[in-house]
């Protein structure tokens, strides 16, 4: 039996998550406590797979899962963000490593290296600002149309890259994948 839990990206559930995130940020700084993941423990590790069904994700929106305690962004890109995020040199970024669990940790910072899909209609990003653990809020927030965190003020563009303000890493891609045409697992 497959240990992946199966998440529904429904309609509702996108406002549901989209509510809660605006509530949360609407409350003051929504700080995501970092989890110890090392050694984690048995009923973690059961809960280390899930499986989101993203054919409700239209282009230009996300959604937002919680996994393994934090928020998830499961965007659909539009070309217009596609574009963006593949037209930036790499001396225009702050931190030039892709930071995707997926493939060599010393891999640099192009899209190409951060997207899900070959043509970068899929960003997934683990929705923690590398400041001080704050949910960015996104929908083409900030000053490079990407994710925003309002509680000092970083700016991340349209491939989830830490572009302006304090925090210090891009948004981390955690381990995913497509496995049909319609789910996306996360673990
Ligand atoms: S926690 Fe995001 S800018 Fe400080």
């Amino acid at each position: 039996m497959s240990e992946a839990n199966q998440v529904e990206g429904t309609r509702r559930d996108f406002i549901y998550y989209a509510t809660a995130s605006t509530g949360a940020i609407a409350g003051g700084a929504a700080v995501w406590p970092l989890i110890d993941q090392m050694n984690p423990s048995a009923d973690v590790q059961a809960l280390s797979s899930i499986d989101v069904d993203v054919s409700g994700i239209d282009p230009g929106t996300q959604l937002t899962v919680k996994w393994l305690g934090k928020p998830v962004f499961i965007r659909r890109r539009t070309q217009t963000e596609i574009d963006s995020a593949r037209g930036i040199s790499m001396e225009d970024l702050v931190d030039t490593l892709a930071r995707n669990g997926n493939i060599d940790r010393e891999a640099i910072a192009l899209d190409e290296n951060r997207s899900l899909d070959e043509s970068g209609e899929w960003l997934v990003m683990v929705g923690v600002c590398s400041h001080l653990g704050c949910v960015p809020l996104g929908d083409e927030a900030g000053e490079f149309g990407g994710w925003f965190c309002p509680c000092h003020g970083s700016h991340y563009d349209t491939s989830g890259r830490i572009r302006k303000g304090p925090a210090p890493e891009n948004l981390e891609v955690p381990k995913a994948a497509f496995i049909d045409e319609s789910t996306i697992r996360l673990g």
